[in-house]
């Protein structure tokens, strides 16, 4: 089987949906930014001060390429469709859902979150510009969109799994 991929704004809900939909399937799972994390031995804000985003998306591509053979799910941070041949990767080689909310949802969803380096500042302009930017690259790289507006985990978790057939 194909792995499966799950992307999204920031605060989608991609990690914690993808951790449960792979319990449900008895399938593994692996985390980008989980992995990224685990290597440098550091966490996200550090690795953008010190070594800038552009180093970050690299490793986010090392990590899509090596799991791009195995079965499972994969849940991706929010930018890494930024990089053409990650989306050309993703949709070539997966099964990929984009979980979807409003700009509004996910500011209410972070706002009091400090863990996302390009979010500093004024976080509902700063949500708003990388969301205009981004959401036609979600659609492009998307085999199916999972709107998770008013929709409790549980929900999201079957409509995938609806899909998935
Ligand atoms: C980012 C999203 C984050 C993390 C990093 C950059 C982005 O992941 O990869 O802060 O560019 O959208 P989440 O989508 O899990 O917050």
């Amino acid at each position: 089987m194909k792995p499966i991929y799950l992307i999204g704004f920031m605060g989608a809900g991609k990690t914690t949906i993808g951790k449960e939909l792979a319990s449900c399937l008895n399938q593994d799972v692996i985390d980008t930014d989980e992995e990224i994390v685990m290597r440098e031995k550091k966490n996200i804000n550090d690795i953008f001060e010190e070594h800038g985003e552009e180093y970050f998306r690299n490793l986010e591509t090392l990590i899509l390429n090596e799991f791009d053979n195995r079965a499972g799910i994969v849940t991706t941070g929010g930018g890494i469709v930024v990089k053409p041949e990650n989306r050309k990767k993703l949709n070539e080689k997966g099964i990929v859902f984009f979980l979807y909310a409003s700009p509004e949802e996910i500011f209410k969803r972070i706002e009091n979150d400090h863990s996302r380096p390009l979010l500093k500042g004024d976080k509902k302009r700063l949500i708003q510009e990388l969301y205009e930017k981004r959401m036609p690259l979600y659609k492009e790289t998307a085999h199916v969109v999972i709107d998770t507006t008013n929709k409790d985990k549980a929900e999201i978790i079957q409509e995938i799994i609806d899909c998935l057939g």
